[in-house]
Parts: C-alpha cells; sequence; structure tokens
C-alpha cells in the first residue's frame, strides 16, 4: 500500500504530530508514506512528492506549523494562473492531481484539514480518490466534531495573552480591546475570554450594540472597577451592520480597520474612556502544541491508517464525546459549526456577569 499524505489550508498546531502519527503507522503495517508539498501544489510540479521516512518525522510532534508546508493557493478546482498583465486566470486542475497521484501509485490520502479542505476532498472524492480526512483549524468550525486540532493550542495562547493584557488595563485604568481568530465562529473568543474572565465577548453568534458594551463600561464603574478587557472574534457582527472580515464590514465599501479598531473608536470617541486595541493574529496558529492538541493529533494519524488499512474511505475521522469516530466527508463539506447560543457555556458567560454585546 502507498499513501500520501497532504496538509490543506492554513497551519494549526498539532499538524507535525499527526503527520509522524499517520508515517509511523504506515511504515509499521511495511506501507510507503509520501507527503505533498504545499498543499496539491507539488503535483503540478516534476517534483510531484517527498518520501516520508522514520528520519524525516523524527521529533516532529512538539513543533509548530506543517514540514510539508501549507498551502496559500491550493484549490485544485480553481487554480490560479498569472497572466501577462498580472491578473490571474482559474483553471480546473483537479484531473491532475487523480491522474498524478495514480501515476505515482498512490491507493489513498490523509487529508488534514479544515471546511474548506473537507469541502475539496468530497469533490475528488467524487472523481474517484480514496481520501480520509482528519481535522484542523484553530476556529474549531468544522461541524460533526467535539474539536479539532490546534483550537486547544490556539485558546491557551490568546488566554496567556488576554491575561497579561489585563494586567496593563488595571495599571492604566484602560478599556483594552483584544481581537481573536474566528471569520464564522466565536469559538476561541468565547473560551479565552471565559477562561481569562473578560469583561465583554463579542462573538459572530451573537450580534452585538454598541450601546450594551458603553453600558457594561458604565456598570464596572459604577462598582469601581476603572479598566475593562474586551475580547471580540475577528468575525463579530454589529447589530446593524455585517461581519468584520479581514478590516472589511461586509456589505460596506468602508474600510474600518478590523473589529477592534472599530470598537477602540467608538469607545474612545462616545464613552470618552481610554481604550487600546490589540489584534492577536497569527501568533494563535504558531509554536508548541498544547499536550491536548499532541494527543488528538496523534490519535488522529494513527485512527486514519486505520480507516485506510479497513477500506473505510471518504470519512473524517473525529472526536465525538470523547471517543474517536468516522463520520462522512460528505456531511461536513461546505458547512460550518457556530457557537449554539443555548450552550452551556454561553449560559456560563452569562451566569458570571459577562456582557455578551446583546
Ligand atoms: O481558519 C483559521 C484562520 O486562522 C481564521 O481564523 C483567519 O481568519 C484565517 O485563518 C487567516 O488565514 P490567512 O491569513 O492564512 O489567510
Amino acid at each position: 500500500m502507498k499513501i500520501a499524505i497532504n496538509t490543506g489550508g492554513g497551519d494549526a498546531p498539532g499538524l507535525n504530530a499527526v503527520i509522524r502519527a499517520a508515517t509511523k503507522a504506515a511504515l509499521n503495517r511495511g506501507w510507503e508514506v509520501l507527503g505533498l508539498r504545499n498543499g496539491y501544489a507539488s503535483l503540478y510540479t516534476d517534483k510531484p512528492a517527498t518520501r516520508l521516512t522514520p528520519d524525516s518525522v523524527r521529533g516532529i510532534t512538539m513543533q509548530g506549523g506543517t514540514i510539508l508546508g501549507a498551502a496559500n493557493r491550493g484549490n485544485p478546482f480553481e487554480f490560479p494562473v498569472l497572466q501577462a498583465d498580472g491578473s490571474y486566470t482559474y483553471e480546473d486542475r483537479s484531473d491532475v492531481v487523480v491522474s498524478k497521484l495514480a501515476e505515482l501509485g498512490v491507493e489513498a490520502v490523509v487529508a488534514i484539514g479544515g471546511d474548506g479542505s473537507m469541502h475539496l476532498a468530497h469533490r475528488l472524492s467524487e472523481k474517484g480518490l480514496k481520501i480520509v480526512g482528519v481535522p484542523k483549524t484553530i476556529d474549531n468550525d468544522l461541524v460533526g466534531c467535539d474539536t479539532t486540532l490546534g483550537f486547544d493550542t490556539a485558546c491557551t495562547i490568546a488566554t496567556e495573552a488576554i491575561d497579561r493584557i489585563t494586567t496593563t488595563a488595571e495599571s492604566h485604568q484602560r478599556a483594552m480591546i483584544v481581537e481573536v481568530m474566528g471569520r464564522y465562529a466565536g469559538w476561541i473568543a468565547l473560551h479565552a475570554g471565559l477562561a481569562s474572565s473578560a469583561d465583554v465577548i463579542l462573538i459572530p453568534e451573537i450580534p452585538f450594540t454598541l450601546e450594551s458594551v458603553f453600558k457594561k463600561l458604565e456598570q464596572l464603574k459604577k462598582q469601581g472597577k476603572e479598566h475593562a478587557v474586551i475580547v471580540v472574534a475577528e468575525g463579530a457582527q454589529l447589530k446593524e451592520g455585517g461581519h468584520f472580515i479581514k478590516g472589511k464590514q461586509v456589505g460596506q465599501a468602508e474600510l474600518l480597520g478590523g473589529a477592534a479598531a472599530f470598537l477602540e473608536k467608538e469607545i474612545m470617541s462616545q464613552t470618552g474612556q481610554e481604550t487600546r486595541s490589540v489584534i492577536l493574529g497569527h501568533q494563535q496558529r504558531g509554536g508548541r502544541p498544547s499536550t491536548y492538541d499532541r494527543l488528538i493529533s496523534l490519535r488522529f494519524g494513527a485512527e486514519a491508517i486505520r480507516a485506510i488499512e479497513e477500506g473505510d474511505f471518504n470519512k473524517l475521522v473525529v472526536m465525538k464525546e470523547n471517543q474517536l469516530r468516522r463520520i462522512p466527508i460528505a456531511d461536513v463539506a461546505g458547512k460550518f459549526k457556530t457557537v449554539p447560543t443555548d450552550s452551556d457555556t454561553i449560559m456560563t458567560a452569562r451566569d458570571l456577569g459577562i456582557c455578551l454585546g446583546d
């Protein structure tokens, strides 16, 4: 048996642990393992893949990033081709992926990725490719699973950062706004915000009003608390507006500089409270994985190989109610798991008096 491993989309702490576990479990069965460089991109080049050996995966469990490289333009169905005038046209190169893998003798692919990668995996499986998926995204927004690899580490990094920001907020009697990742779902904001005792947590699932934030700041002042910590997901949504994504409020041409900058400006100008904002950004994706992420990643990697051995293809290996399970990739492709607004975590935030913006 010859298999290939692909790391799709943005990186996340734990990817290397999956690569190591899947490679070792496969090699121990006498299989051959190829690693695709920078997503499926290497398949369009004359160096289509790299052979993974015990040496190439030694000591990587604790390393951040992916030793295989991540794809920046990794969609083979819309492969960007640079034109002479600097613009791009998009070609469907999915047949190249399928035929090149067949040419290499690859019988199955372990595809590690988030919603975008699972959507691709599903479309490639419809073209005959045998795939087993592994759920990866710091955003934790993949449906069908309790948690994705990278999420725990991202929350830990965000919590530590907010803790530090809290002590400086207190010293200067400021409102500090911390923007965390999460384009469509507020998992990181909610979990890290709760863990670091934030005063306000704003997530895409609960559209917020500025009035509710101002009211909370006022209330804190009345209680003698001169500082405040506001955690906001990058995709937080104003009740009257749209999502904040990559600095733009959807539906408006005006560049607002993202959720944190918007809130900073509004709080300063409308309440007079001294305010600063911080965007945590990609540090939430970098560096060493937590113990939990290492462990689930190793378990996912080994389980993916067991699925291939059993011929259980086009499945996503997931953690559900603390058990490893396999669910059809077709069931998760193109969907997002948002925070249920009636979850106990949301209720806990409310019970603790945290303002959720509504
Ligand atoms: O999907 C994970 C994520 O970290 C998002 O929260 C974020 O918006 C995005 O990736 C940023 O990715 P990049 O800058 O690599 O395009």
